[in-house]
Parts: structure tokens; sequence; C-alpha cells
């Protein structure tokens, strides 16, 4: 097989071998139902591993294990804690339509959840986000109403990896009795991530993001109380979400975080010298670049240029056939050629956001990657303008 450049990290990660190799067992021979473990011993063997990744993540998270609830994955674990906090306050407590205060630029996941819960008839504020890609907290603070349940803001942006003061913004939502949510998908074995120092209620993480398996996540859930079940069934996770434990899923998720919080330290050094090379040789021979987000406040994996007189879908697919591959919108929003709503929500013109690419790195991308990168994306660009 051709050798790829895989730059396209914030869409998914390759799963780790190691976490392979830990999966591999429950599969075939460790196959039992965990809830089994009071009468079999198999059903130990996978009681125990689950337990045992909780534990990783909770490490992971600076949570208690119990605090570490499984989802399908991220997409699952946001539409939950919206959903969820906002039905349960609304008929328990409020007796009225509860407020949801969220940005305009999170991921579709909260965004349309966002919107469902509007269509059922409850109070939902979008807030604006600063031309660097930072949420202000005092824009927060004025959004707020005495019936907001929930403020949810992610912890880094999945298209230009811009993180926000979330223990700020969750000190705004407790001064005002609501709860605090971050979505932490994009940070989490990135950057350090610790419930109690962000100060947040909930949060999301999904284990595709960080070499880990798809369809498995978690949402961090400090008083059990606080929402709804999303999935009603058979009792599992504390009776807050049935159906049976996705077990090769969970240990994966779970062997992931341990090496995402064993190489968090070296990885964050490395991808942010990465990222910075690439930039700064970019720059260097490509007239016209710019950066879309602060370039500070960033994710070390992240980097979301656009280039004067380019259109991204060209590029990309001159870029997928030099074996280069990387991203224009968000990759939930590939199949639509609407310009991105993150860079829009920045302020970007649409002929801005048509000229941006996002290149997004991860464990697996070398020194090597980078060089050819800054080798390829220059020519391409040159030949795209000519023909322009
Ligand atoms: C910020 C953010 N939230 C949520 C998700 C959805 O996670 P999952 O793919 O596990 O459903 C993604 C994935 O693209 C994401 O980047």
């Amino acid at each position: 097989m051709e050798r790829i450049v895989y730059m396209d990290n914030a869409a998914t990660t390759p799963v780790d071998p190691l976490v392979v190799e830990e999966m591999k067992p429950f599969f075939t021979e460790q196959f039992a139902n965990p809830m089994t473990y009071m009468h079999s011993s198999m059903g130990d063997v996978a009681y125990t591993a689950v337990e045992n990744a909780r534990q990783r993540v909770a490490a992971l998270i600076g949570s208690h294990p119990e605090q570490v609830i499984f989802t399908s994955g991220g997409t699952e674990a946001d539409n939950w804690v919206l959903k969820g906090t906002l039905e349960r306050a609304t008929r328990e407590r409020l007796h009225k339509p509860g407020h949801l205060v969220t940005t305009e630029f999170e991921h579709h996941a909260i965004l349309h959840s966002a919107l469902a819960l509007q269509r059922q008839g409850y109070d939902v504020t979008f807030v604006k986000v600063g031309h660097e890609g930072i949420v202000d907290p005092d824009d927060v603070r004025r959004a707020m109403r005495p019936t907001t349940v929930l403020v949810s803001v992610m912890h880094a942006n999945n298209e230009i990896g811009t993180i926000q003061p979330i223990a700020e913004i969750a000190r705004v939502a407790h001064e005002h009795g609501a709860l605090m949510h971050t979505d932490a998908v994009q940070t989490t074995a990135h950057i350090p991530v610790d419930v109690d120092a962000l100060g947040v209620d909930f949060l999301s993480i999904s284990a595709h993001k960080f070499n880990g398996p798809k369809g498995v996540g978690i949402l961090f859930v400090r008083d059990h109380g606080a929402l709804y079940p999303f999935i009603d069934g058979g009792g599992q996770e504390w009776g807050l979400r049935g159906s049976t434990h996705n077990v090769p899923g969970i240990v994966g998720l779970g062997k992931a975080a341990q090496l995402g919080r064993e190489r968090l330290p070296g990885e964050l050094k490395r991808l942010t010298g990465l990222r910075d090379m690439l930039l700064d040789k970019l720059s260097s021979r490509i007239d016209g670049i710019a950066v879309n987000g602060d370039m500070k406040q960033r994710v070390p994996q992240n980097l979301n240029i656009r280039i004067d007189g380019i259109d991204n879908e060209p590029l990309l697919l001159a870029m997928n056939e030099a074996a280069l591959i990387a991203a224009g919108g968000s990759a939930c929003t590939a199949l639509e050629t609407v310009p991105s709503h993150v860079l829009t929500s920045i302020g970007c013109s649409l002929t801005e956001a048509k000229a941006s690419i996002r290149l997004s790195f991860g464990y697996f991308t070398t020194e090597q990657d980078i060089e050819y990168a800054a080798d390829v994306i220059p020519g391409l660009v040159r030949f795209l303008r000519a023909m322009a």
C-alpha cells in the first residue's frame, strides 16, 4: 500500500495496535455479558475489564470512577446531557420551559440537539464567538436567565482548535444556579483535562479521537440525579444508560485513556513543535496565508489556515491525489458544499471559509510527514492559482 500522510486526526485517529491487542480477547474468548458477574466467572472477567476501563478514564479526567458513564460516543453524550438535563429540570423544578445557553460554533452534536430542544418548546441562546474563536464569559453572563438549566460550551473547537475559558464560564453558570457541560472530545488526551479544575458538572469524551475505537465514549456526570436517562433499558450504568456494555469498545477506550495519560506531556510538546514548524514552512513558501483562530489558545494537534485565491475543494482533492489527507469543513458536513459554520461564526466571509483547510495531527504524525506536507502544498497552491 502506498504511504499515506494522514493529517485529518480531528476527524478520527487510527486505533493504536496496543489498544487493538487489549480489545481482542473480548470479542471471542471473554465475550460474556458483564452484568452476569454475580453467577459467572466469565461474566466477572468482563465486569472487571469494564470497571478497570472506567478507572483508567477517571484517572485521565480526574473524576471518581462512578461518575464515568459509558456511551456510544461523543454525539450520544452531547445529546444526552442537553436533553436529559433540560427535561428533568423543566418537569421537576421549573414547571415551565427551561433555558439552554450554548454557542454558535459548537459541533453539530450540540447544535442539532439544541435545535431539537427549541422545536420542543425549550428556550435556547446561541452565544456569539469572537474573531479569535474564543467565547467571552461576559457574553455567557449576559445570556443567563432565571430559567437557565445548562450552559454547554466546547472545550476546544473541532475545526479551529481554539481552547475556551471553561473554568471561568463554569463560574458564571454556577453563580446563576445553572449546570455546566463541556464537550471535551477534541481536548481529552491532548491537553490536560481535569473535571475539578474546569469546574464542570458534565463532560463528553470520544475514544476515536485519541487512538481508541469508534462507537464508544463517555459522559462524565458529577451528580447522577441531575439528568434523566437517555436510553432506558436493563439498568446498566446505575440505571442511567441501558444496553449491554460494548465490552471490547470500553476496554479499548480504557487502554487509549491509559496511553493518552502517559503520553500527554511528551505529545503536547512534540505536536506543538511539529505544528509550528509546518506553519513556518508554509508561510515562507506561500503568499497570502492566514491562520483561522487564535494561535496560542489552541490544541497542539490543529492548524487551520486560509489561503488567498484558493477553493479548498480542488486543493483537498489534489492533496488526496498526492496521498496527503486533510479536511475543509468539519467531517460531518463533508458531503455538503456549505462553508463551515465555525469559520463564518468567527467572522470569516464565505470566500475565506471556502479558502480554508484544516491540518490535524496525532500520535503517528512524524517530522517526515510535516516535511512532505510543506513540500506538496505550496506546489499545488501555485498550480491552482495559475488555473484560476
Ligand atoms: C467536538 C466534537 N464533539 C462531538 C463529536 C462526535 O463524537 P462521535 O464521533 O464519538 O459521536 C466530534 C466528532 O467529530 C467532535 O469533534
